[in-house]
């Protein structure tokens, strides 16, 4: 019974977890949501016991930053009222969910050559000094470390060559930003082209092949 009790212990102990946020408002049709799903595939065929939350973004979207959550951040979590309290409670769910996840997975559809306000709006939420990042004498540190970062990024254009090389905003932004926090160890999986007629039938498929986790 003992040795019973130890063992599920330890495998629940070892199951991964994996975030997977989607940030497409387009459900079934979306390639980003495809992608993210095969990396997620993937991870799950590299290990079954893994276990997936899926934070939809477009169904519980995170409102712009406003004065009552600007007060809620600044305000000492032991001074909250209950307005802060109330301000504050989806930003700190959302930094606890990645803080247990090992893997985070983030879906990324490119808007205006960077990423969508809904994408922007979490991220405003869930980067917050004294609690995800600090300052120190060396300069900020982040504090989401341990994580290996998935970002499913999809475009209608082409940025791996050509005039638009330098207009993508999303990687270079997302690269610094999850580093920012501390989230390091980022692998970027593209599928660019859903609009250039030389790209979008094999976009999805090339993008799936790419993915080594
Ligand atoms: C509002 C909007 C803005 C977009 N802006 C760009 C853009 O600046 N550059 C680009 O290459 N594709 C752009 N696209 C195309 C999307 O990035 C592309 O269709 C992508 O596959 C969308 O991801 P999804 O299928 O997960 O929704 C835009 C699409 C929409 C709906």
């Amino acid at each position: 019974m003992f040795v019973l009790l130890f063992i599920t212990k330890q495998t629940r102990l070892k199951m991964a977890k994996i975030l997977n946020i989607i940030s497409s408002p387009r459900g079934e049709a979306s390639n980003s949501i495809k992608l993210g799903n095969a990396i997620v595939e993937k991870l799950r065929e590299k290990d079954p016991a893994a276990v997936v939350q899926v934070k939809d973004l477009t169904k519980n979207p995170f409102p712009h930053l406003e004065e009552a959550h600007l007060a809620a951040f600044f305000t000492p979590a032991e001074k909250h009222t209950d307005a802060n309290k109330a301000a504050i409670k989806h930003s700190n769910e959302s930094i606890q969910e990645i803080m247990d996840a090992d893997i985070i997975v983030i879906g990324a559809p490119m808007y205006n050559f960077g990423v969508s306000s809904t994408l922007k709006a979490w991220i405003d939420h869930i980067a917050r000094a004294g609690v995800t990042f600090k300052y120190t004498e060396n300069g900020p540190q982040g504090l989401l470390t341990g994580k290996k970062v998935y970002v499913a990024v999809t475009t209608g254009g082409v940025y791996s060559e050509g005039a638009y090389k330098t207009a993508d905003f999303i990687s270079p932004y997302l690269k610094f930003m999850l580093g920012f926090l501390g989230m390091t160890d980022v692998t970027f999986v593209t599928a660019e082209g859903f609009a250039v007629a030389d790209f979008q039938a094999t976009a999805l498929d090339k993008a799936i092949d790419s993915i080594a986790v």
